[in-house]
């Protein structure tokens, strides 16, 4: 598991057992997984190449260093990785934005594409995958594998919840892609929903059930 990242803030941690009570309404749910994001983001982003720049404070000119932000793109599955891209582009500004639709058959639970929107130049960018469950990681992996078409200089994999088993199925598939999450549930059930888990993540985001 040495390229899987579990972020173990306790304010991570706080957000995310409040997210996973059935009780939590939409509103209260949407703002805490914005929150995550932000708090998450802090980690996914530890090590983007940074460039210097010269700045005149008040007292003098100084060479000091920034992030490039329109080298990285956020490439959020939809729909439910809107929630998460959202949080990331609070402190990401400057990121670029990619979109993938992807629905899970519901008798196969295979990825279907129907939608695919890259910005232009990708293979100067680096890539950031953002969904907020990793469970049988049938989206995740058809997601990284049209990515790598484009040749990107990095892709990592964000999601707020995963399990073993999608765990084991996306570092089978793409062993090279580091997956940054919250927390790793007990299991998948046979309806490929994580267990303990949180529920549907797109239906508790957007009160759609
Ligand atoms: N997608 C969800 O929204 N929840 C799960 O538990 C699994 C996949």
């Amino acid at each position: 598991m040495s390229n899987v990242h579990v972020i173990d803030h306790p304010l991570v941690q706080h957000k995310l057992s409040l997210m996973r009570n059935k009780e939590a309404s939409t509103n209260s749910f949407r703002r805490l997984l914005n929150e995550l994001a932000m708090l998450m983001t802090y980690e996914v982003t530890r090590d983007v190449p940074m460039q210097e720049v010269e700045v005149q404070t008040p007292m003098e000119t100084t060479r000091t260093k920034v992030i490039d932000g329109k080298k990285l793109v956020f490439v959020s599955i939809l729909r439910a990785g809107t929630g998460i891209l959202d949080g990331m582009l609070s402190v990401v500004p400057g990121a670029r934005v990619g979109h993938i639709g992807l629905y899970r058959d519901p008798k196969t639970l295979t990825a279907v594409e129907y939608y695919f929107k890259m910005p232009q130049g990708m293979s100067e960018r680096d890539v950031v995958v953002v969904d907020p469950m990793l469970a049988t990681g049938n989206s995740a992996i058809a997601a990284v594998e049209r990515l790598k078409e484009l040749k990107p200089k990095s892709i990592k994999f964000v999601c707020l919840l995963t399990c073993p088993e999608g765990v084991a199925a996306m570092q089978r598939a793409h062993p090279d892609v580091p997956i940054y999450t919250a927390a790793i549930d007990r299991e998948l059930n046979d309806h490929g929903y994580i267990l303990p888990g949180l529920g549907d993540a797109g239906d508790r985001m957007f009160g759609t059930k």
